[in-house]
């Protein structure tokens, strides 16, 4: 009798561990869906697919999710020289989300990137950009390299006027 009150017991501690753990499985993708909607609105609203994503800006946003922030080989040219938005998501996979968010607080790219954005977000927004980057996957190839201001680049470009004297 006492053996079998004993395997009751464990019966219902087993089940009840399995149950706690399929509501905590719940819960947390739960939880990471809504971090990355979070993220895929901060991409749509802070404008990194403008720049980053080809033809999001010229169609009004009609580029599929699967090829949006693959950079983009149309430069912006300038004093600074002639900058590519990057491609975000073979950068994102190269790197950590701790990574992330200590370059988002650092760095100081050239124009026209807003790095100021990055550096004014709070952490929840930079992780949930990078997680729904990440949840794209890595596609594309790398935008084309810097090319300094003495140089004229070989794609096509925009130019901005030189600064007033
Ligand atoms: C107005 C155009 C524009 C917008 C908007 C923009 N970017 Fe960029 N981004 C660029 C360009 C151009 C570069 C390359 C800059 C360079 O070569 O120094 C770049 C570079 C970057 C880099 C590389 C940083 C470095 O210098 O190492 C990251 C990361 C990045 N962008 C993320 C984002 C994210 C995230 C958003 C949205 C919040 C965003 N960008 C919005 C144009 C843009």
């Amino acid at each position: 009798m006492a053996r079998r009150i004993a395997a009751l017991i464990v019966t219902v501690v087993v089940v009840i561990a399995a149950a706690a753990r399929g509501d905590t499985a719940a819960a947390g993708s739960t939880a990471s869906a809504a971090v990355l909607a979070r993220g895929r609105y901060l991409v749509r609203i802070a404008g990194c697919n403008d720049c980053h994503t080809a033809r999001y800006a010229e169609t009004g946003g009609a580029v599929p999710e699967a090829e949006w922030l693959t950079g983009d080989g149309l430069g912006w040219r300038g004093p600074w020289g002639t900058t590519y938005p990057i491609n975000l998501r073979l950068y994102m996979n190269a790197i950590s989300e701790e990574q992330w968010v200590a370059v988002a607080r650092a760095v100081r790219s050239r124009p026209p990137m807003p790095w100021f954005a990055l550096r004014d977000m709070t952490d929840e927004d930079l992780r949930a950009i990078y997680r729904f980057i990440r949840s794209l996957g890595p596609r594309g190839e790398p935008a084309p390299a810097y090319v300094p201001p003495d140089r004229v680049p070989a794609t096509p470009y925009v130019q901005f006027p030189p600064p007033k004297p």
